[in-house]
């Protein structure tokens, strides 16, 4: 696929992520469906939804490029030479409680040897307004605007963002790293959003992000967007499919952050 194309792919992207960020919208103080809920997750209806309403709307724009999402996953993907990469709602526990932190991920990813790349990476906050976009090799750009990650140089300064998965083994990872952290930044966030950690260490607001068994289409695009904006974005694969450890920073910090974080994360979640 030619790199003139992907204005047209982003653009796609976009307006399914605004469709399906408006269905969010309309619904955040409703009652949700719960289709299934296990002790430290939620899956919604509406996630069902935004994922159909984004699946559809970015074919009608490119048909033929398979979807593979939080809430479904299209045979093709593995093979295809290019594949849209969607969470329909990244924050799923947030929005299930009516907390307005929780965003829209669409990647679009490009075959490459063995595995995929991430060349088109889009993230719509519909409760801020606020859309993060990047084209691999452009500036990462926030409601059109340029961003850059923060200048922060020390970790004693820093604001980090811990993602804390699923999976009780996840969690035996996460709380060495927050145990050790949690002494040595200004602060520690648990947001509940990775789409949204990464994107706000792509515009400054965080100075990194790092989480153990994390999904493919959590970090996809947001993990673009740091790039893009000069951070540092690294996914390590854990031997699941689509499963990740994580670490993102400004890079300034990077070395200071690995230190602090290693314990935790030298392991492989799942
Ligand atoms: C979750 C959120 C959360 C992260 C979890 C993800 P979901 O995604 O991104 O911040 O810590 O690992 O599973 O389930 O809300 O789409």
């Amino acid at each position: 696929m030619k790199p003139s194309r992907f204005p047209a792919l982003q653009a796609s992207a976009v307006a399914a992520a605004r469709a399906a960020g408006e269905l969010m919208r309309r619904h955040l103080r409703r009652t949700k469906k719960v289709n299934e809920a296990c002790h430290h997750d939620i899956k919604l209806d509406l996630d069902v939804r935004c994922q159909r309403v984004i699946t559809r709307s970015l074919a009608a724009d490119f048909p033929g490029i398979p979807v593979l999402g939080e809430e479904g996953i299209d045979d093709r993907v593995r093979t295809a030479p290019a594949r849209w990469v969607v969470d329909p709602i990244d924050g799923t526990v947030n929005y299930a409680h009516g907390s307005p932190h929780a965003a829209v991920s669409i990647a679009l990813q490009l075959r490459e040897g063995t595995g995929y790349r991430t060349v088109v990476g889009v993230v719509h906050d519909p409760f801020m307004d606020e859309t993060w976009t990047a084209i691999t090799g452009r500036a990462a750009l926030l409601n059109g605007r340029r961003i850059h990650v923060s200048k922060r140089r020390k970790l004693d300064e820093s604001i980090v963002s811990l993602g804390f998965a699923k999976s009780t083994e996840s969690l035996d990872h996460m709380l060495p790293v927050f145990n050790e952290l949690v002494y040595r930044v200004r602060k520690i966030r648990l947001m509940g959003s990775a789409a949204l950690a990464l994107t706000y260490v792509a515009d400054g607001r965080f100075d990194g992000y790092v989480e153990a068994g994390i999904r493919l289409w959590d970090i996809a695009a947001g993990g673009l967007i740091v790039e893009c904006a000069g951070g540092v974005f690294e996914s390590g694969e854990t031997g699941e499919e689509f499963r990740h450890t994580l670490m993102c920073n400004n890079r300034l910090i990077d070395r200071e952050l690995r230190s602090a974080t290693r314990a935790g994360l030298a392991r492989n979640p799942r």
